[in-house]
């Protein structure tokens, strides 16, 4: 019940953020949020389209990753540019498509980010946890990708 009750808190803190205060609000401060507010999430990233490559934006986490630009169709996150669809990896070490950055990671989660039907960016989250990514985290962060795109 609390868990479910973080993911709804921390939807409205986020919307509030994007509405009430909107000229001041960077996608650093929504990457922030989403960090500090699940610690499963180890590691929370935007990535933007630039072109046909995926640049590296904001994003929160231990270390950096060595991955600020993946083409798009590569790896986890350019699979889910080029097709549109969130992509969930339950087990990254069975997932041949899977670029790896930290050695900690065992989930991924990677969420479009799509304006006038195209991706323009896509919000990347790894987690120490093996499938550490339910439904629930699923149609959380797909609304948090959908209320980022007037920001981008
Ligand atoms: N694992 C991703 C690369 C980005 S890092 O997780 C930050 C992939 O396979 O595309």
């Amino acid at each position: 019940m609390v868990i479910f009750l973080n993911y709804k808190s921390t939807e409205k803190k986020i919307k509030e953020m994007l509405i009430k205060n909107k000229s001041a609000t960077t996608l650093q401060d929504v990457v922030d949020v989403l960090y500090e507010s699940f610690e499963k999430y180890s590691w929370v990233g935007i990535y933007l389209v630039k072109g046909d490559v995926l640049v590296l934006g904001p994003w929160k986490g231990e270390q950096v990753t060595e991955h600020t630009k993946i083409s798009i169709g590569k790896g986890v996150c350019g699979s889910a540019a080029r097709s549109g669809k969130t992509e969930v990896v339950n087990d990254v070490s069975k997932d041949n498509r899977y670029l790896s950055c930290f050695r900690s990671t065992r989930s991924e989660i990677v969420i479009p980010i799509t304006k006038n039907s195209r991706v323009i960016g896509e919000i990347d989250i790894d987690s120490d946890i093996p499938a550490a990514f339910n439904k629930t985290d699923t149609k959380f962060l797909e609304k948090i990708a959908d209320m980022l795109c007037q920001h981008i």
